[in-house]
């Protein structure tokens, strides 16, 4: 599983304005949260007019949940919430009818999730063809092994933790220390990032998550109050900001989830000048910048200005094979200022102190060593045998007629069959080759006619699947 709908949305149409208010009312809800906070501290009495919420005796556990409850306890419609000691079973035989009303936010989401929904149609293919070898090129999961002094680094840290000496609980919310120090070092070499302006998190996902909501619109497919914004071959998969509403926040990806185009330097000027100029932030997700083999940048803030502007959040998923040991992170700078002066940072502190405890010290350790001279040679070849296998895709496709994006700075192949709903290329793919594609517009309306083809499989899969398409596909 990957990322939620709305993010696959956004990642298609990238990139794409959010419209803000939505988005930054829940952001600001999950930032203003110090102030409830405060509030709880500060006062004794465990009834909160303001929330419903009835809390026990402060213990501090008591008080994160009441406060998850308050800001992001994401499925309920908090009216009422207790915390006693005592038990609340019900008398055997009771049926419990509970009176929790669903959070109306929930409602608002699109229904089906791309993913699950080809899950599905992969089981009935089975069911039809039980004989059928099939060929994952769907779901962006890496499938090699990890590189054995990174798995090494991670077990000998573990068997360490069964000592006296070598135990340790919980680490610092923001990260270790010393790992914060890495990236800011080998990451952002040059681009003058600090240790203390990078938060670990246990995989870019949840951060992303923290800015986005919206209320799906069935008719249109797309989420209300957001700007999207079409990036295709026709703009260079960069959007045109002349006409488009200001907005709070603009989310960025590149490169990009599902096109595979890395931004040039001279786009990511123009963007940087955007957001200055509209007084935005930026929310970059760089968590495919290892794949970048050309001059594009890998980052950000390798623009001027950017510091000002932009936060940044990535990953160790797709750079080192992480997908499932799962590291993060977030930069944010100390230059970044709400427009009332306050720091962005001193709240995106405070989230992560109350909602997270700190990043799998063991992943951590895993981080570290990815960082280290002989890690970061070995991730990247490993990454090499995907960025391959995308280049024998891309051929592959072309080979057949199909306009092919992506796929040189990207593990994602993205192809254009004019004229045809991306659902019935994806259904004839399947019915033909047995490989699993992912369709277009399972990113947004802007996929239609395209899908995505990712490289994440095995060298002797993704040949064999070249050629499937090749032999029972033919040209277009
Ligand atoms: C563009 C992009 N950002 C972030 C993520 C999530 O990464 P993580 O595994 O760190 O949560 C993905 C995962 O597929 C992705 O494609």
């Amino acid at each position: 599983m990957t990322l939620p709908t709305l993010h696959h949305l956004l990642l298609l149409l990238l990139p794409p304005l959010i419209n803000t208010r939505a988005n930054i009312e829940t952001f600001q809800a999950l930032l203003s949260s110090k102030q409830l906070f405060t509030d709880l501290d500060d006062d004794d009495d465990p009834f909160h007019p303001w929330s419903s919420v009835c809390l026990c005796q402060s213990d501090i556990t008591q008080l994160n949940s009441s406060f998850l409850a308050l800001t992001c306890f994401p499925f309920v419609k908090c009216e009422s919430y207790s915390l006693a000691h005592s038990s609340s079973s019900s008398p055997s035989g009771t049926v419990c009818q509970l009176r929790v009303s669903r959070n109306a936010n929930m409602e608002k989401l699109q229904n089906g999730y791309l993913f699950p929904e080809i899950a599905m149609r992969q089981i009935v293919h089975m069911e039809k063809y039980p004989n059928a070898k099939i060929i994952s090129l769907g779901i962006g999961d890496t499938t090699e092994p990890l590189p054995l002094l990174i798995a090494s680094a991670m077990s000998k840290y573990s068997h360490q933790l069964s000592t006296k000496e070598g135990y340790q609980g919980y680490g610092a919310e923001q990260g270790n220390k010393e790992l914060r120090n890495a990236i800011a070092a080998t990451i952002y070499k040059d681009m003058g990032i600090k240790d203390t302006e990078v938060f670990i998190s246990d995989g870019a996902q949840c951060d992303i998550s923290r800015i986005q909501t919206g209320e799906y619109m069935r008719h249109s497919g797309k989420y209300g109050g957001i700007e999207y914004m079409k990036c295709g071959p026709e703009n260079m998969f960069f959007p045109d900001f002349t006409g488009v509403l200001r907005t709070d926040i603009i989310f960025f990806c590149s490169p990009n989830n599902p096109t595979g185009h890395a931004a040039s330097r001279e786009q990511l000027e123009q963007l940087v000048e955007v957001a200055t100029k509209n007084g935005s932030i930026i929310v970059y997700d760089s968590a495919y910048s290892d794949y970048i083999s050309d001059d594009s940048p890998t980052s950000i803030y390798e623009i001027p200005g950017a510091k000002e502007v932009a936060i940044e959040i990535s990953s160790f998923s797709k750079l080192a094979g992480f997908t499932g040991v799962r590291l993060g992170w977030t930069v944010v700078p100390h230059e970044l200022s709400y427009s009332n002066g306050f720091p962005v940072h001193k709240d995106f502190d405070r989230i992560i102190c109350t909602c997270f405890n700190g990043a799998s010290n063991i992943a951590q350790r895993g981080g570290l060593a990815c960082l280290s001279n002989e890690g970061r040679e070995a991730t990247k070849n490993l990454i090499g045998v995907y960025k391959e296998n995308a280049r024998v895709l891309t051929d592959t496709f072309a080979s057949m007629g199909l306009e092919v994006y992506g796929g040189t700075n990207s593990p994602y192949v993205w192809v254009y069959f004019p004229g045809r709903k991306s659902w019935d290329v994806f259904t004839e793919i399947l019915e033909k080759t047995h490989i699993i594609t992912v369709p277009g517009t399972g990113f947004g309306p802007g996929g239609e006619g395209f899908i995505r083809v990712s490289s994440f499989n095995s060298t002797e899969y993704v040949r064999e699947a070249c050629h499937r398409l090749k032999n029972f596909l033919g040209r277009y």
